[in-house]
């Protein structure tokens, strides 16, 4: 049995007796505990089965057994849940993850930041615009985007909605994959057209063929189809940011005699709610998911201690991962004292980079923007790191699209801060856009074989 089923003086609720911070503030109690007692009443959208093979997934992430790809979308919105979208952004996915294993010789667990990425944490309550006061935007799950009274309001009823879209987009996905959408005998399927001829574009297709081929080898050898070629598993993770949300849905499994959130496989706790005695801390230890958390400069050794004391008291694999987010100028400073505490608390965690967070920058213009240079900096320099000290990297997280946005500056087309405004369509986050995403995973590949 697993910790988190006896989590003393727990419950999902216990996190309120907390400082919960990052929450809505609703104008009416009432209709929010209507709205959270239908989403209570809904069915799963992910089972304790999907959960506790992407633990045994995990732990051999942490024993360099497997590579984790954690991309997606800074936030999901409503309006994006169409079959295009999430067609191109399993597509770059699955793309990314055929790179990675044909490179590292390893299995890629693939986990996208989907099907109920919804809400975000902001640095301030309010926004102000011409000497107008509103609530911020914090994700289509709280509010809309737009800056009038009524849209910024904060709705209970997006709770409701929130949970159909993450629900249509998994079992899109779920379909997808299970009609041989991901069939490897057909990564044709999966193409997404490089625009022009890039070099990347030719490498991939190379990988491509080169798969192709094997595939057909030995399959003309033994005589027999691979059948595990034809499907691919596909996790979904999530900032658990709003509780009330993810209280909605856990759920005590009387077969396994634990406590689930059962809205994602892997809910991850943001930077901004890791406090020790803070509420989304409490939530979090009391489920039996394999949970994350992001870990920035602002964290000292102390609180780190108490976190993973808090979130992994029995030591287990398969449980724990901290996603580190320095930024290429601080990761070297920042991450040996990190690893070195946990090496002496001797609990196993797997450690995933977020190249993302730490290297967000303003233009002149007033573009959110991050460098490519930046992200690859940042990345190359953990791998180095981690190697160093007798640790090992055992994934990526990358804020991605599959489409062709002009949102980071650089990559192989070199884009500048000039062409930002061509494709700029990120409500939160700039995300890498289709050709610079599989650069990464190129790179990755290309430098990282064991
Ligand atoms: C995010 O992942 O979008 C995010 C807000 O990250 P962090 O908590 O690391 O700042
Ligand atoms: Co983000």
């Amino acid at each position: 049995m697993n910790t988190a089923a006896q989590a003393v003086g727990w419950a999902p609720d216990s996190w309120q007796t907390k400082q919960a911070i990052q929450q809505p503030h609703y104008k009416d109690q009432a209709a929010v505990d209507v709205a959270v007692a239908r989403l209570a009443a809904l069915p799963p959208m992910v089972t304790s089965w999907e959960i506790e093979a992407l633990r045994e997934h995990i732990t051999a992430a942490q024993k360099g057994e497997a590579f984790v790809l954690q991309g997606g979308d800074c936030a999901e919105n409503f309006e994006e849940c169409t079959s295009e979208n999430i067609v191109r952004k399993l597509k770059i996915l699955l793309q990314m993850s055929l790179v990675l294993t044909a490179g590292l010789k390893r299995p890629v667990v693939r986990i996208g930041r989907m099907a109920g990425q919804y809400a975000k944490p902001r640095s301030a309550d309010t926004e102000i615009r011409d000497g107008v006061e509103l609530p911020s935007y914090r994700g289509d799950l709280i509010n809309g985007l737009a800056f009038d009274a009524a849209t910024r309001e904060p709705d209970p009823d997006r709770l409701l909605r929130g949970y159909e879209r993450a629900s249509m987009t998994l079992n899109f996905i779920r379909s997808l994959i299970d009609g041989g959408f991901a069939d490897l005998h057909h990564p044709e399927n999966w193409d997404l057209d490089f625009v022009g001829h890039s070099a990347s574009a030719d490498q991939y297709h190379r990988i491509v063929e080169r798969i192709a081929d094997s595939l057909d080898f030995f399959e003309s050898i033994t005589g027999t189809p691979i059948a595990q070629a034809r499907r691919v598993e596909f996790y979904t993770s999530h900032e658990g940011l709003h509780l009330l949300y993810e209280q909605a849905q856990t759920r005590f499994l009387e077969h396994r005699q634990a406590w689930y959130n059962l809205t994602t496989h892997y809910p991850w706790i943001g930077m901004r709610t890791a406090a020790p005695d803070g509420a989304h801390v409490e939530y979090f230890r009391g489920i039996c998911n394999p949970i994350a958390v992001k870990v920035g400069t602002a964290l000292s050794i102390g609180e780190l201690t108490r976190l993973i004391e808090t979130l992994n008291p029995d030591k287990e694999w398969g449980r724990l991962t901290l996603i580190h987010r320095f930024g290429a100028g601080s990761l070297e400073a920042q991450l040996p004292p990190i690893v070195a505490a946990v090496q002496k608390l001797d609990t196993p965690v797997l450690w995933v980079c977020d190249p993302m967070h730490g290297n967000t920058e303003s233009t002149a213009d007033g573009y959110k923007t991050r460098r490519f240079s930046n992200i690859l900096a940042e990345l190359e320099a953990a791998f180095r790191v981690h190697e160093s000290l007798g640790s090992k990297l055992g994934g990526v997280h990358l804020e991605l699209t599959g489409d062709h946005v002009t949102e980071c500056i650089g990559g192989a087309r070199g884009l500048t801060e000039k062409d930002l405004k061509n494709a700029y369509r990120t409500q939160v986050d700039p995300r890498l856009n289709y050709e610079q995403a599989m650069e990464i995973a190129l790179n990755i590949a290309n430098h990282h074989a064991n």
